[in-house]
């Protein structure tokens, strides 16, 4: 979807449809009637009302998220001025703008090309920041996952114009939010994708034609080469289905790169638990058990489309936890690339299995720091719920990095300790070298401290939990149901900023 940019008043605007907002009066009397914000008050003026006094009149209060209709009667080329409410101006957020453009989105549904000054709403923000959060609210707001309806749901905007002030400076910060937030559909689309047309084989297949004719190198290690490479953590997963694993290896080396990064993403593409067998319940939302991969695939395109000067190495490590009678038993001994020993405890902690055997092939390539990210436990969803990841680290550094960016991005990380001291020792086997689960408390924990056995010493490293935040239960502010293509914009964030 095109954004554009431009210093003219909106009132000047050939667009289909304005949006404008207000915010939340506070106070008694006249003060709790809603305060048009930005260039809202000149644009009533432009269409001969007092457009407080209007709003007041049709009930509006300026609730964040709340979205009135005002009819121009030909005064503008737009047929209707949508009017978004942002709550109080004092508690109004970077992505609380997000979620207001996200409303302005749904109020566009059927309209062709809007024009907002919405970024105005925020004037002590970094104006980048604020215009970057209308425009992937407005982008992640207008996705609609229509694949596999009969009727195709569709969003029809087409172009979107930005009235600012200060234009300069804003179209960069405009060209970097769209390639964020496309990649981040781009995510979306993967993990919603049914679990029977994603299975290991046919996904390795889409994600290399997505990168077809662009400089990013894909290699597809298949059941053969991961078993020559001694991949038995994946393969071992993957065991029980009739479709075999895949590891995909993503590369983006532009010339000149400053620093080496890998990503490494868990791409469990269906999680019954293998023999471990999950409950029905736990298992309806098991084919987003491959985001990390998903999230993966889209930061290597946005670095890719951003041409950022860092190299990416990104790894899918792709398999089908199944039951079956060839499938993994419990307490059968993996033997790791590397060669470590995993006595498998329970066949439903997989993804440590399948990212341990990643994490060891992607320290060979010797990165300066690598991120892996995972729909690893159902304790980080205990948690921190729906809306926290969970960010573990070997490096502080690389942590408060990562924590920085989501920051900026809306999609909030909190640490948990990496507790070797405290718990290490749980990871002994009784037979093998490690065991994949230990005790119900500090499951998270556990599965972190599993993962750290794979990093070379000296690499700095850092895992992020997505199992709560991957996917959304209902729908909110630029947030359908479904899979939220969260962190791909913190990642994307992460390298862009050096
Ligand atoms: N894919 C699940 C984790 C998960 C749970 C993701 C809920 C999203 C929502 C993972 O493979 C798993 O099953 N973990 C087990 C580990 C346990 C057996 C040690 C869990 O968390 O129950
Ligand atoms: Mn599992
Ligand atoms: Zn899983």
């Amino acid at each position: 979807m095109p954004v554009d940019v431009t210093a003219d008043p909106l009132a000047r605007s050939e667009a289909a449809m304005l949006a404008v907002a207000a915010y939340a009066g506070n106070g008694d009397g006249d003060a709790v009637a809603p305060v048009p914000a930005g260039g809202a008050a000149a644009l009533g003026e432009a269409l001969g009302i007092d457009l407080a006094a209007e709003l007041r009149t049709v009930g509006f209060s300026g609730n964040a998220g709340e979205v009135v209709r005002i009819p121009t009667r030909g005064a503008v080329a737009a047929s209707t001025v949508v009017v978004v409410g942002l709550g109080a101006a004092d508690r109004l957020t970077t992505d609380g703008l997000r979620r207001a453009a996200a409303a302005v989105a749904g109020a566009a549904e059927r309209v062709p090309s809007l024009a907002t000054d919405l970024p105005a709403a925020l004037p002590d923000a970094d104006p980048a920041d604020a215009v970057a959060a209308v425009v992937e609210g407005i982008s992640l707001g207008s996705y609609r996952f229509g694949t596999y309806r009969s009727e195709a749901p569709v969003h029809d905007l087409e172009t979107t114009t930005l009235h600012l002030a200060e234009v300069d400076g804003a179209r960069d910060a405009v060209a970097v939010a769209e390639v964020a937030a496309r990649a981040a559909r781009y995510a979306r689309d993967l993990v919603n994708t049914p679990p029977q047309d994603k299975r290991p084989p046919a996904l390795a297949q889409q994600v290399a034609e997505a990168f077809a004719g662009t400089d990013v190198a894909v290699r597809i290690l298949d059941e053969e080469a991961l078993e020559a490479g001694g991949y038995g953590g994946i393969l071992g997963v993957g065991r029980g289905s009739s479709e075999p694993p895949r590891l995909v290896e993503l590369t983006y080396a532009p010339e000149g790169a400053g620093r080496h990064v890998a990503l490494v993403g868990k791409g469990i593409t269906f999680d019954t638990g293998g023999i471990s067998l999950k409950p029905s319940e736990s298992m309806e939302t098991m084919k987003m058990d491959m985001a990390g991969a998903a999230t993966v695939a889209a930061v290597v395109r946005a670095a890719s489309e951003l041409a950022l000067p860092v190299k990416v190495t990104g790894l899918l490590a792709l398999a089908e936890n199944m039951p079956s009678g060839t499938a993994t038993r419990v307490s059968d001994v993996l033997t790791m690339k590397g060669g470590k020993t995993v006595e498998v405890i329970n066949t439903d902690a997989e993804g440590r299995l399948v990212l341990g055997d990643a994490l060891v092939h992607v320290c060979e390539l010797q990165p300066d720091a690598i991120v892996d990210i995972a729909t690893l436990t159902g304790a980080a969803v205990v948690a921190l719920g729906e809306k926290i990841g969970v960010l573990m680290a070997s490096d502080d550094d690389l942590a408060s990095r990562l924590l920085d960016a989501a920051k900026h991005t809306g999609e909030p990380f909190w640490q948990l300790p990496l507790a070797t001291e405290q718990y290490g020792d749980r990871l002994e086997g009784s037979i093998a070298d490690l065991r994949n689960s230990g005790s119900r408390a500090a499951g998270t924990i556990f599965a972190g401290l599993f993962l750290h056995e794979f990093v070379a010493d000296g690499i700095p490293w850092a895992h992020l939990d997505i199992a709560g935040v991957a996917w959304a239960n209902e729908a909110a502010g630029y947030q359908g149901k479904g899979a939220t293509g969260v962190p791909v914009r913190t990642l994307v964030r992460w390298l862009q900023a050096g």
